[in-house]
């Protein structure tokens, strides 16, 4: 089937399977960013946006974003450097695999709330998980970020 999707701004018209999941035909397609991790919808390394929205590409099907927006880092590269800035400040990253999928969270957090209090933050970024750290240094990066204020950070 031929999926008609755009990403990053751009209309793409791609030969898909009707069983092919979203991140493996990004990534067919040279959209590396979104990570493989834990590969059944738990990790969130995967996060791409959908229509502004964070979802986990492992575990969405691709024909399901038939005539939607898809949105990668490639596609928002500056503002994304930004928030990596602030988490790096912070000391947040280690290994970093987490981090493609962590910054489009924080991306989408951003443009939906104002001034988010750190159980709002926590709350929404529950789909990312880090195995190295204690998310104390995200926290710190992102409450700047965001403007918000620290509470026990
Ligand atoms: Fe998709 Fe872990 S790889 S949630």
């Amino acid at each position: 089937m031929i999926l008609t999707v755009t990403v990053n701004g751009e209309k793409k018209h791609w030969d898909i399977a009707p069983d092919d999941y979203l991140l493996d035909v990004l990534r067919r397609n040279g959209f590396k960013s979104p990570k493989r991790g834990c590969d059944t919808g738990s990790c969130g390394a995967c996060t791409v946006l959908l229509d502004g929205r964070p979802v986990l590409s492992c575990s969405l099907l691709a024909a399901k974003v038939q005539g939607h927006e898809v949105t990668t880092i490639e596609g928002v590269e500056e503002e994304i450097r930004i928030i990596a800035g602030y988490l790096n400040r912070e000391g947040a990253e280690q290994c970093g695999y987490c981090s493609p999928g962590l910054v489009m969270t924080v991306l989408a957090m951003n443009r939906e709330l104002s001034q988010p209090t750190e159980e709002q933050i926590r709350h929404y970024l529950t789909g990312n998980l880090c195995r190295c750290s204690g998310y104390m240094g995200q926290m710190r990066g992102i409450l700047k970020y965001m403007g918000g204020h620290h509470e026990n950070c």
